[in-house]
């Protein structure tokens, strides 16, 4: 399919969902998960990102994240972010649901959007849930929580723990009513996501993916788009 035709599909869509993962991410320098240098590679999901790591060694978890805000801090949105926010503009019904927790999307405009695993830049307290934003860079400054005085944790959802379900249901649901759904940069392997664009396509969207490398999604895909975010994206509308 040529790009015309793409972008014709697009302009007769008018339920817009995009899923994304961490390759929208990939170039603003933020490592992704699984890829050839990714962080798994590097360090084990379950020593890091589990509440049961957490409770056995809480400054390691909070070492973790601080280094990986120290990275994210430095990171710009690049032109997939800006793409996926320019598309929100040009509908109404537009939901972006992503899996990262890096804040880029917000940063290049993003308003519509469900940040299902949770932001990197907030800390809940484990005793009274208070959430506060915390924009600490140094795990030994992390302070207790400023109203109860509890430990705080990274408000983000690890490995083994439940999506809250406001969140959950605004992604499902908009999956469920959905005439197009674009799903960019995920390795499509990590539930709930990965169910996202399968039942879009049960209930008939349009699913366009957009990876430099072929995922499980792919084989339902309508359109598999073989690239970078940052250099596929922009040229969906423009
Ligand atoms: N453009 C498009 N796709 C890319 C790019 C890029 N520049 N760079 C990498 N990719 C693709 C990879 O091919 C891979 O399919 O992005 C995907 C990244 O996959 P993961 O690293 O598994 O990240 P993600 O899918 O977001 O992981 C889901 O797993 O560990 C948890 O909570 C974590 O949210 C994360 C979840």
């Amino acid at each position: 399919m040529d790009t015309a035709e793409i972008k014709q599909r697009l302009k007769r869509a008018s339920h817009i969902v995009v899923v994304t993962g961490a390759g929208v991410s990939a170039e603003s320098g933020i490592p992704t998960f699984r890829g050839p240098d990714g962080l798994w590679k590097h360090y084990r999901a379950e020593e890091l990102a589990t509440p049961q790591a957490f409770a056995k060694n809480p400054e390691l978890v909070w070492e973790w994240y601080c280094w990986r805000r120290g990275i994210i801090s430095k990171a710009k949105p690049n032109p997939g972010h800006v793409a996926i926010a320019e598309l929100e503009s040009r509908y109404n019904d537009f939901l972006l649901v992503t899996q990262n927790v890096d804040g880029l999307h917000r940063k290049a405009g993003s308003n519509k959007l469900v940040e299902i695993h949770g932001c990197i830049w907030q800390a809940r307290c484990v005793k009274c849930n208070a959430i506060e934003q915390d924009n600490e860079l140094d795990y030994r400054n992390i302070g207790p929580c400023s109203r109860c005085g509890g430990r705080k944790r990274p408000n983000v959802v690890w490995f083994g723990e439940p999506i809250p379900p406001t969140r959950l249901n605004s992604a499902f649901s908009a999956a469920e009513s959905c005439d197009l759904m674009i799903v960019a940069g995920t390795s499509g392997i990590v539930q709930p996501a990965a169910s996202l664009p399968f039942i879009a396509k049960k209930a008939g969207a349009y699913i366009i993916e957009v990876n430099v490398d072929t995922t499980p999604i792919s084989a339902i895909a309508d359109l598999f788009l073989k690239g970078k975010c940052g250099d596929v994206l922009p040229g969906l509308y423009s």
